[in-house]
């Protein structure tokens, strides 16, 4: 039962989530490839309550975002297909609070469904199964874009370091534990693009250019080979295949000037590895430094707003 339940006479159901960083195998990912996603920890809060309004609604107060579940918006058909998923059929509201940057990568799309789906279920008291709250992750996920891979809200759902490959009868996922740590430092390089755009872009590409195919099996490659680095807490190997796997996404397309740009900066600052992180197009660019290696973000901070930095371990 949750404390709030518990508090008062109005029954609030809460749940919480991580947001995310992609380490290694964005877009590769979609098609069966591993990837390496570290959750960050604190990515939304959520408190779901009953309401008399004639339809449910979400909010964002933050943001001045409020949407309902009749609405034609992509939240509001997303707020609608978690509803569907988890059979409500009583209207409530759902407020949110987001401790991420939004829309440039970190998984803050994934972290307010998980976080809103949490709260709704606690609310509901039905004690769903694990896979029936993945069902409505997954739900909300595709709203946003028609194939997710899972990746973002099995991070948002169980944080931590792990490796992901999707798989048709369900997601296969291994818990990583480095033996020593590494500092991760983020950087908003650009505006963000659509999730939704970048993903059929890639997939045209697929469809169109053998070459493509062919790069994303190069990712795919590459992460299973950084694996044992990864644990082995071999940094310097683990930032030269981060190299190697944004040079791949450029070849795919999905990098951007900006993008280019921020990782050059970082490794110029000593970073032993930068690239893109999420769908591209712009938003985030993910660095790795030595754990106690101050200058790279002092260097990202002078130059760049959004610099955010979290322990890998
Ligand atoms: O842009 P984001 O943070 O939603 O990242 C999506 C990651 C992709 O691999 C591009 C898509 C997916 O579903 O895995």
């Amino acid at each position: 039962m949750s404390e709030e339940r518990s508090a008062g006479a109005e029954p609030v159901g809460v749940g919480r989530s991580c947001g995310k960083v992609l380490l290694m195998g964005e877009h590769a990912v979609v098609y069966g490839h591993p990837a390496i996603a570290v959750g960050l920890d604190d990515g939304a809060h959520a408190k779901a309550r009953w309401s008399s309004g004639r339809s449910s609604e979400l909010a964002v107060a933050s943001w001045g975002l409020a949407v309902e579940a009749d609405g034609e918006d992509l939240l509001s058909q997303a707020l609608a297909s978690i509803l569907e998923r988890l059979a409500v059929r009583r209207s409530l509201s759902v407020e949110l609070e987001v401790h991420l940057p939004v829309g440039v990568g970190l998984g803050s799309s994934a972290a307010i469904g998980v976080a809103a789906v949490r709260a709704i279920d606690d609310l509901t008291r039905e004690r769903r199964s694990e896979a029936e709250l993945g069902a409505a992750y997954q739900a909300w996920e595709a709203v946003f874009h028609g194939n997710p891979s899972g990746i973002d809200h099995t991070a948002a759902a169980r944080g931590g370091t792990f490796v992901y490959r999707r798989r048709p009868e369900g997601a296969l996922i291994e818990a990583i534990a480095p033996e020593r740590g590494a500092r991760l430092v983020m950087v908003v390089a650009a505006p963000g693009a659509s999730t939704k755009t970048m993903v059929d872009g890639v997939r045209q590409r697929v469809q169109t250019e053998p070459q493509a195919a062919k790069d994303l099996a190069s990712i795919g490659a590459l992460v299973e080979e950084t694996l044992p680095f990864v644990a082995a807490g071999d940094w310097a190997r683990v930032g030269e295949a981060m190299n190697t796997n944004h040079a791949l996404l450029r070849a795919l397309g999905v990098s951007c000037p900006a993008l280019d740009a921020a990782v050059d900066v970082a490794r110029s600052a000593g970073a032993l590895g930068a690239k893109l992180t999420g769908s591209g197009g712009g938003g985030c660019v993910v660095c790795l430094t030595h754990q106690g290696d101050e200058h790279l973000e002092r260097v990202l901070n002078a130059r760049f707003e959004g610099v955010l930095c979290r322990t890998l371990n």
